[in-house]
């Protein structure tokens, strides 16, 4: 079995990927980082590659190095940048933040998919996965707020729904799944923590476990779902 994990650095990306090399000790684990390629070790049975998501010609040549591939697991995204986080009140919107959410939540999954279907064409057990999240969807949401990163995550289920549908005519074998992880102690949660109860800020490798199970058991019959980390199906 060939594994992609995107973003195998991040908080929830490496914990994915230490879980299926746990889970998959004979599988080619590939994965990605942008920054700082993780310390696993020497041996470890990964093979890394740098990646910047917000440009076409890397994915297209990352798509190009892994001639085999059964799984793809799209593990990044962003919510706030150094100097700005999410929207409280319309009055807060900028464009630029606004198009960055986009960069980094939309429209990587949008590249992916174009780049690697050819390669997940040729194998008998696609899955295409992306962490999405529950924010992102329409019919869920009560509290407002976040506008940025709501809108991105809702046109990137939109996006996966719509991709789910053209792939079940001409790739009957694959999975596409939008996750949402739950609230995760990562880099990405850090300055939101504060009024999550104790018992409903999941470690990455609790939320790893959960999904690495969920993308391991999926259905073709379940394609073109919106699941949570413990199976539930959630709204779009
Ligand atoms: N944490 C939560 O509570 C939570 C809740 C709901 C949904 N999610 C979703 O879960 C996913 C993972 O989040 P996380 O919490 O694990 O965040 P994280 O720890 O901040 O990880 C983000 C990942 O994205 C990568 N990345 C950022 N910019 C990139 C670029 N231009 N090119 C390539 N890679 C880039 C980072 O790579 P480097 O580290 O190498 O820069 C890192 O691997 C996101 O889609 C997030 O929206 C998280």
């Amino acid at each position: 079995m060939n594994i992609l994990v995107l973003g195998g650095s991040g908080g929830i990306g490496h914990a994915m990927v230490n879980k299926l090399r746990e889970t998959y000790p004979e599988a080619t684990i590939h994965a990605t980082y942008k920054h700082h390629q993780p310390d696993t070790g020497r041996g470890d049975g990964v093979i890394w590659h740098r990646l910047d998501i917000t440009l076409e010609e890397e994915i297209k040549q990352l798509s190009q190095n892994i001639p085999q591939l059964d799984w793809l697991i799209n593990c990044i995204g962003m919510l706030h940048t150094e100097d700005k986080g999410p929207e409280k009140s319309v009055q807060a919107l900028d464009g630029d933040f606004f198009l960055h959410n986009i960069k980094l939540n939309t429209l990587p999954s949008i590249m992916l998919a174009k780049h690697f279907e050819p390669t997940l064409k040729r194998s008998t057990s696609a899955r295409f996965a992306v962490i999405s999240a529950k924010v992102g969807s329409i019919s869920d949401n009560r509290l407002g707020g976040w506008y940025s990163y709501r809108a991105s995550k809702a046109a990137l289920n939109m996006f996966l729904k719509t991709l789910s549908i053209e792939w079940q005519r001409t790739m009957k074998h694959c999975v596409v799944l939008a996750l949402h992880p739950g609230t995760t102690d990562t880099r990405l949660s850090k300055p939101f923590q504060q009024n999550v109860p104790k018992e409903k800020l999941f470690t990455p490798k609790y939320v790893a476990q959960c999904l690495v199970s969920i993308i391991a058991n999926a259905t073709p019959a379940q394609t073109g779902t919106f699941l949570a980390y413990d199976g539930i199906e959630l709204p779009w």
